[in-house]
């Protein structure tokens, strides 16, 4: 048996009930085996402040993010659009795994991002806001299918569950074609 692919995935929302934690748990779920998974919170990391990038004064939830991070072959994100771009949260984790300065844990990982929002353009601002610092951070991107979740509130039925074949349809090809991209990038295994 080969050994899966590890990757991260990386929520933009904070809220229990977020469409996105949703989408990325529907989608995850429908992977194939080539894939495994962990999400890497991201809700308690100090906001980023160079001052504390020193030996003895670096926060332990950058630690500890960094360190999840770094080992893994691919960073899948999930964002909301907040004001047409990346919420702060989420753009705090990017630079947090950006430094220190020559020690990115961003660079190489096979990516890839879905961006969730209750509105119609599905949150298309913030997912072309993410692809602008991963091209600064060498994160090669999953370039198709573009992946712009809208309507978020219609998706999923009183159940939970992902409420139509349709949705669940493209959320098993955009899964499928992230798997292909990270055998791309990472190589075959
Ligand atoms: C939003 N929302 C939003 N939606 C959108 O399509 N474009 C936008 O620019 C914004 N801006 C925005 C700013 C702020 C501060 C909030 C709180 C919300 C709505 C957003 O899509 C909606 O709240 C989603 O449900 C957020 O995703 P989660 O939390 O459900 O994952």
């Amino acid at each position: 048996m080969t050994t899966p692919y590890r990757i991260a995935i990386l929520v933009g929302s904070l809220r229990k009930a977020s469409y996105n934690r949703r989408v990325a748990v529907a989608m995850s779920a429908l992977a194939p085996s080539s894939l495994t998974f962990e999400f890497v919170e991201i809700g308690d990391l100090p906001l980023y402040n160079e001052d504390l990038d020193t030996d003895g004064a670096v926060p332990a939830a950058w630690s500890r993010f960094r360190d999840a991070v770094r080992p893994v072959d691919g960073v899948l994100f999930f964002t909301p659009e907040y004001n047409r771009s990346v919420p702060g949260v989420l753009k705090n984790a990017i630079d947090v795994g950006s430094r220190p300065y020559g020690k990115s844990v961003w660079s190489k990982k096979a990516g890839a991002v879905v961006s969730v929002a209750t509105g119609g353009i599905g949150g298309m601002g913030a997912n072309h806001a993410l692809r602008q610092s991963m091209v600064f951070l060498d994160v090669p991107m999953m370039q198709q299918p573009e992946a712009y979740i809208g309507h978020a509130a219609k998706l999923f039925a009183d159940s939970g569950d992902v409420a139509g074949d349709d949705t669940k349809k493209f959320f098993r090809t955009v899964i499928d074609a992230y798997a292909a991209w990270v055998a791309t990038i990472v190589g075959a295994r």
